[in-house]
C-alpha cells in the first residue's frame, strides 16, 4: 500500500511575546524533528487577525517569531521558514475547507467557546470561528503528515483530520478520476485518499506548560501578569526573579512521579526542568527527590538561563539587522508557494473548477 511522504508542518502566531510554553511545547520539538524529516515552519500571520484585526506591529512580530525559529536552531536552507500570507494558497484551500467543514464542528471548539461563548457572538469575527479550517489548510496544502504542537492544539488537529476525511469521502470519485490520490489505511479500512490523516506530535514532559502563578492555568501570552510566564527574550535576572516567585507548595519534591499528583505547581516545574534538559520527569525526581524548592529553584534558573540565553542573544542579533531575516522569509515563501501550488493545482481539478 502506498504511503504519503512524511512531512512535518507547524505554525506559530505572531501575537505577543513567545514564552517558555511555545518553546517547550512547539519550537524545541521543531528543532529536534529536522534531523529525520522534511520540515515546514510557518509564522501564521493570517491567524493573527482572527482575534484582533488591527495590529501596529505585525511585521516586527512576524520577524520576531522567525528569529526565534532560527535562533533555536531551525535550518531555513535545509527546511522551509516563511510567513503564511506569502502563500495565498493557504487561504484558497481554507475557503474550500469552509465548505467541507460543518458549522457545528467549529462551534464545538473549546478555544472558540472560551473566546466567543454565548453573548459574545457580536464581538468576535467570522474568521475566529473558521480559524481551525485555515489551520487544516496550512497543514494539508502541503499534504503534511506530522504536526508538532502543544497540548492546547489537539482538538484543532482532530478537526483537521475530520476535514481531510470528509474531503476524501465527498470527492472520492473525483479523486480517483483525477488519479492524484493515494491508497492508505484509516484504522482497518483501505481508503483512496487525497489528504493524509495528520498525526499530532504532542508528547514529552511539557506538552502543556502551566502558569508560574497558578499551576492549573496554561502559560499564555495573554495572561495579565508577566510573572506568570518566562518570555524567550527575558534576561537572566528576570528569569531568576520569575522562578523564585513561582508558586509552589511547602513540601519537598517526591522521588517518584506518583507523588506529583495533586501538586500542579511542582509537577509543572519538574516538567519544565525535564523538557529543558531532555530528560524524563522520572530522571529529574531521581536527582531532586527529597529536596526542597529552595534547592530545586536555583538549579532550574541555572538550566533555564543556560538554554534560553544563547537563543535570546541570537534573536536580538538577527532582529538588529532585518535584511538577512527578510531574505530568509522571502526565499522560504517562494519555496513554500511552489509546493502549495502543486497541491492546489490538483485540488482545483478534484473540486471541478473550469480551468
Ligand atoms: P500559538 O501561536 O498559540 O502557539 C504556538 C505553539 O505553542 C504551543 N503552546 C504551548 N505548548 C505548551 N504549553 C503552553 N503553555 C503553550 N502555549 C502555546 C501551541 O500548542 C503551539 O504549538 N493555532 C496555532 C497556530 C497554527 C498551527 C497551524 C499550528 C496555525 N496553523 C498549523 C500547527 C499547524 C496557535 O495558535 O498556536
Amino acid at each position: 500500500m502506498a504511503e504519503f511522504q512524511p512531512l512535518v508542518f507547524s505554525g506559530v502566531q505572531p501575537t505577543g511575546n513567545l514564552h517558555l510554553g511555545n518553546y517547550l511545547g512547539a519550537i524545541r520539538k521543531f528543532v529536534a524533528l529536522q534531523a529525520e524529516h522534511d520540515c515546514i515552519y510557518c509564522v501564521v500571520d493570517l491567524h493573527a487577525i482572527t482575534a484582533q484585526l488591527v495590529h501596529d506591529d505585525m511585521r516586527s512580530q512576524t520577524r520576531s517569531i522567525a528569529a526565534a525559529f532560527i535562533a533555536s536552531g531551525i535550518d531555513p536552507k535545509e527546511h522551509i521558514v516563511f510567513n503564511q500570507s506569502a502563500v495565498p494558497q493557504h487561504a484558497e484551500l481554507a475557503w474550500i475547507f469552509n465548505c467541507v467543514a460543518r458549522i457545528g464542528w467549529m462551534e464545538r471548539m473549546t478555544q472558540f467557546k472560551d473566546k466567543a461563548g454565548g453573548k459574545n457572538a457580536e464581538q468576535v469575527s467570522l474568521g475566529l470561528l473558521a480559524y481551525p479550517s485555515l489551520m487544516a489548510a496550512d497543514i494539508l496544502v502541503y499534504r503534511a503528515t506530522h504536526v508538532p504542537v502543544g497540548d492546547d492544539q489537539k482538538q484543532h488537529l482532530e478537526l483537521a483530520r475530520d476535514i481531510a476525511q470528509k474531503f476524501n469521502i465527498d470527492f472520492m470519485e473525483h479523486i480517483r478520476r483525477e488519479g492524484s490520490g493515494v491508497d492508505i489505511m484509516v484504522g482497518d479500512e483501505p481508503v483512496h485518499a487525497y489528504f493524509p490523516m495528520v498525526e499530532p506530535l504532542i508528547g514529552g514532559p511539557a506538552p502543556r506548560v502551566m502558569s508560574l502563578r497558578d499551576g492549573t492555568k496554561k502559560m499564555s501570552k495573554s495572561d495579565a501578569s508577566d510573572l506568570s510566564r518566562i518570555n524567550l527574550l527575558d534576561d537572566a535576572d528576570t528569569v531568576s526573579k520569575k522562578v523564585r516567585k513561582a508558586k509552589t507548595d511547602p513540601d519537598a519534591l517526591p522521588s517518584e512521579t506518583d507523588g506529583l499528583k495533586g501538586r500542579p505547581e511542582a509537577e509543572n516545574l519538574v516538567g519544565i526542568y525535564a523538557a529543558l534538559s531532555d530528560k524524563t520527569k522520572e530522571d529529574v525526581l531521581r536527582e531532586f527527590g527529597g529536596q526542597q524548592f529552595s534547592v530545586f529553584k536555583p538549579a532550574l534558573v541555572e538550566l533555564a538561563v543556560h538554554v534560553l540565553s544563547p537563543i535570546s542573544e541570537e534573536m536580538r542579533r538577527l532582529l538588529d539587522d532585518t535584511t538577512h531575516l527578510d531574505a530568509i522569509l522571502r526565499d522560504g515563501g517562494e519555496r513554500a508557494r511552489a509546493r502549495a501550488e502543486k497541491t492546489m493545482d490538483q485540488v482545483r481539478d478534484i473540486v471541478g473548477f473550469l480551468r
